[in-house]
C-alpha cells in the first residue's frame, strides 16, 4: 500500500564489503520498502570512524557503499541517498543530546557493554554512538527505522532521546519505530554464529562465483555420513538454504530427516542457488562500479537534499534549546 507521508530512515557504516547477514537484515528492506515511504538512506561515515583511522579505507569504503546502494536496487529518483557527514547538523544535534543523557544510561547500551566486556580500548565515540544515531533519526522526523535485530536498542535509544528532549523542550521530535522484520532476524556465518566482519564468518555480498563457491563448500557441519538422518533445524547449511533454496525447501526437508542427503550435496545445491539469486546484482555492481563521477554526483545531490530538511529542523531545535536568538 503506498503511503508516501511516512518517513523512513536508516543506513549501515561504510567499513568493508558487506555480507549477505546485512544484505537480508538490513539493506533488501530499504529497496523493498522505497515505494512506500518517503526513504532517506545514508552512509554513516561518522559512525565508521569510531572504528577506522585509515582515510585511504574510510574513502573507499564510502564510495563502496554508495556503489553497493545503487546495485542492490535503491533508485536515486525516489530515495535520498546521502553522506553523514556532508550534513553536519547530525554532529551538532549530537552534542545537544549528549548534553540531556545521562552516563548511566548509555552505559546500558549492549553495543557499549560489548566492547568493554572484550577489554577494548573504547573510544568516546563509541560510548557516544547511540545518541549520534538518534539525531541521524530524529532530524528527518522518521517514522520507521529499517534494521537487524542487533539494532533495534539503538533506535530504542533515539525513541526515548526524543521523549526526553520534547518533555524538556516541547513537543520537536516525533518517535520513531524500529522495523525488524520478524522472518530474518538474525543470519548466521559459515561457523555457526552470527554473521558478521568482526567474526570473519562472512559470505560477502558481491563475492565473485569462485569465492561463493569455496566459502560455501567451508560452511561448519557435524560429521554424520550422507546416508545419516540429520536435523535440519542444527545445520549452518540448512540455515542458509531457508533465504536461498525456497522453492526446494520442503524436498530439502525431507531428505535431511531422512537420512538422504550428504552436507556436500546440500553445500552444492546451495552455492547453486545463491549463484543464480546474487549474479544478478553481482553484474550490476561491476557496471555501476565503471562510471564512479556519476555515483559521487548522486551522493552530493542526495547531501544537498537531506541538508536542506535538516537545517530546517535545526533551526526548529535552537529555537527550543534558547541558543538561537530570534
Ligand atoms: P557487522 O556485524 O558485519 O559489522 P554491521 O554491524 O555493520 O555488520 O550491520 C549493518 C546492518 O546489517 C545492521 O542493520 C545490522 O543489524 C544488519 N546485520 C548485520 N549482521 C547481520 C546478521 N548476521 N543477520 C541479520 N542482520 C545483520
Ligand atoms: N548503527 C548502524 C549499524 O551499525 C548504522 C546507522 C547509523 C544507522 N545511523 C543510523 C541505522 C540511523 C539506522 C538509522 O548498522
Amino acid at each position: 500500500m503506498s503511503n508516501p507521508q511516512k518517513i523512513l530512515l536508516s543506513g549501515v557504516k561504510p567499513t568493508g564489503r558487506p555480507h549477505i547477514g546485512n544484505y537480508f537484515g538490513a539493506l533488501k528492506q530499504f529497496v523493498d520498502l522505497q515505494d512506500e515511504y518517503e526513504s532517506f538512506i545514508m552512509i554513516a561515515d561518522y559512525h565508521a570512524l569510531t572504528s577506522t583511522a585509515d582515510a585511504t579505507v574510510l574513502r573507499q569504503d564510502i564510495l563502496d557503499v554508495a556503489i553497493d546502494y545503487l546495485a542492490i536496487g535503491l533508485d536515486p529518483e525516489k530515495v535520498v541517498i546521502f553522506q553523514q557527514s556532508a550534513v553536519p547538523e547530525h554532529t551538532e544535534l549530537a552534542w545537544i543530546f549528549n548534553c540531556l543523557t545521562t552516563m548511566p544510561y548509555l552505559a546500558r547500551a549492549h553495543a557499549y557493554k560489548d566492547a568493554l566486556a572484550k577489554n577494548k580500548e573504547v573510544n568516546v565515540g563509541v560510548f557516544t554512538y547511540p545518541l549520534l544515531m538518534a539525531a541521524d533519526i530524529l532530524l528527518y522526523d522518521a517514522d520507521v527505522v529499517p534494521v537487524g535485530l542487533d539494532q533495534k536498542q539503538h533506535v530504542e535509544i533515539a525513541r526515548d532521546t526524543a521523549e526526553k528532549f520534547n518533555r524538556a523542550f516541547g513537543e520537536i521530535f516525533k518517535l520513531p519505530e524500529a522495523l525488524v522484520f520478524d522472518q530474518v532476524k538474525t543470519v548466521i556465518g559459515l561457523d555457526g554464529q552470527k554473521m558478521s566482519k568482526s567474526y570473519r564468518n562472512t559470505i560477502p555480498l558481491f563475492a565473485d562465483e569462485r569465492e561463493l563457491k569455496q566459502l560455501v563448500m567451508s560452511i561448519v557441519t557435524d560429521s554424520k555420513g550422507e546416508k545419516e538422518p540429520k536435523n535440519p533445524e542444527e545445520c549452518n547449511v540448512f540455515a542458509l538454504h531457508r533465504f536461498f533454496s525456497a522453492k526446494d525447501l520442503s524436498d530439502l526437508k525431507r531428505r535431511y530427516v531422512n537420512g538422504e542427503i550428504g552436507y556436500r550435496e546440500s553445500k552444492e545445491i546451495l552455492f547453486n542457488n545463491m549463484n543464480e539469486y546474487l549474479a544478478p546484482l553481482r553484474e550490476k555492481r561491476r557496471g555501476i562500479a565503471t562510471d564512479p563521477g556519476r555515483v559521487v554526483e548522486i551522493l552530493r545531490h542526495g547531501s544537498e537534499k537531506a541538508r536542506a530538511r535538516a537545517s530546517a529542523k535545526m533551526e526548529t531545535v535552537r529555537r527550543a534549546v534558547g541558543v538561537s536568538l530570534r
